[in-house]
């Protein structure tokens, strides 16, 4: 094994995403086959937490992976970030009952600057951060915010779970296979806001939007079903998705890392203004990725409609970020 290992930092490690990440990390299926990596694991100071990653690590020793050539246990963010390579901040504070939104924000505005600040102070100085723990955009917002030192472009959001089920909705109508499916994107904000939009999308070159050619399935069925994917698990499941959401941030970190091919992915990233969204909103966007960077896909035409989705998502994002504008 020739590679050097890389630092692969998770928070929230004993929560069930968690339980349905590290294996396929550990496994080599985020970032290649011949990359050992270093799990450095974050959760709460709390006892039982702190016992239930030990479990967890105990099931990862049994596995006995090749590429797994470290893991640590940590209760604080400025011993688990220390030269972290790649941080995956899924740990989050999940709305109680009671709870009103802005308590939400407040309480995850927390445990975000302060994680921001700690990787700000001990990260590698290129480390590429992915933000899954809801509300995801904003959590990578105040993260960014809080870590002057980094790079800014560094800090993305998970959108990759809301690409993938739009994917998946599109093959179930049009009958063709989810990998045939190219050119989509999203727009905006994880939520239900979102615009996911294949008026540009290809199957076998030909236009997804003239094999569907149903503006009404695309208002009132598809968007809705995307969008409300997450509240329809927890409905069905009784708790929100967890091996969905691992599968995207696989997907996301892979992409980035190892690069799309030319393949269109959607990344929640901040923006420098394309398309018309302030600077620093953490957005998703249509990209590419080659060499460990991401490039956005620019120049696509907006229709009225397009845009009326867009300003939708925008406007909740400006909402939650002046939302926690006081405790940055
Ligand atoms: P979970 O409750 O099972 O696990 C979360 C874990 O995070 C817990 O073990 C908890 O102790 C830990 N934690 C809380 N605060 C922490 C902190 N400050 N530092 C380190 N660890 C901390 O939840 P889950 O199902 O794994 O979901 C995690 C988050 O991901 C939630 O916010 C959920 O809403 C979000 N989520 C996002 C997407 C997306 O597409 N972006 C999809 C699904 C879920
Ligand atoms: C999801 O999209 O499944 C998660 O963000 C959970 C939720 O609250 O919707």
């Amino acid at each position: 094994m020739s590679k050097k290992p890389v630092r692969v930092a998770v928070t929230g490690a004993a929560g069930q995403i968690g339980y349905a990440l590290l294996f396929r990390i550990a496994s080599g299926e985020m970032l290649g086959k011949d990359q050992p990596v270093i799990l450095q694991l974050l959760e709460i100071p709390d006892e039982k937490a702190q016992k239930a990653l030990k479990g967890v690590m105990m099931e990862l020793d049994d596995c006995a992976f090749p590429l797994l050539a470290g893991m640590e246990a940590h209760g604080d963010a400025n011993t688990a970030f220390k030269d972290t390579d790649y941080a995956l901040l899924v740990g989050a504070r999940p709305r109680g009952p009671g709870m009103e939104r802005a308590d939400l924000l407040a309480a995850n505005a927390q445990i975000f600057t302060a994680q921001g600040k700690a990787l700000n102070a001990v990260a590698s100085r290129n480390v590429r951060v992915l933000v899954v723990g809801n509300p995801a955009n904003t959590n990578a917002y105040i993260a960014m915010k809080s870590a002057p030192d980094l790079p800014r472009k560094n800090f993305t959001a998970m959108l990759r779970l809301d690409h993938n089920r739009a994917l998946s909705q599109i093959a179930a109508k049009t009958g063709k296979p989810v990998s045939s499916i190219k050119k989509l994107a999203v727009w905006g904000n994880h939520s239900p806001t979102m615009y996911a939009d294949y008026r540009f999308a290809t199957i076998d070159g030909a236009s997804v939007k003239d094999m569907i050619n149903d503006d009404a399935w695309n208002r009132d069925v598809f968007l809705p079903t995307v969008g409300k994917r997450g509240a329809a698990i927890i409905e069905a499941r009784g708790l929100s998705s967890a091996a969905s959401a691992a599968n995207a941030a696989i997907d996301h970190m892979r992409d980035w890392a190892l690069g799309t091919n030319g393949e269109w992915v959607t990344m929640g990233v901040p923006s420098n203004g394309e398309y018309g969204i302030p600077k620093d909103i953490m957005f998703g966007y249509p990209v590419t990725c080659e060499g460990g960077e991401y490039k956005l896909v620019e120049g696509l035409a907006i229709d009225e409609f397009s845009q009326q989705c867009i300003n939708k998502t925008l406007a909740e994002l400006q909402g939650e970020q002046d939302g926690v504008k006081h405790l940055l």
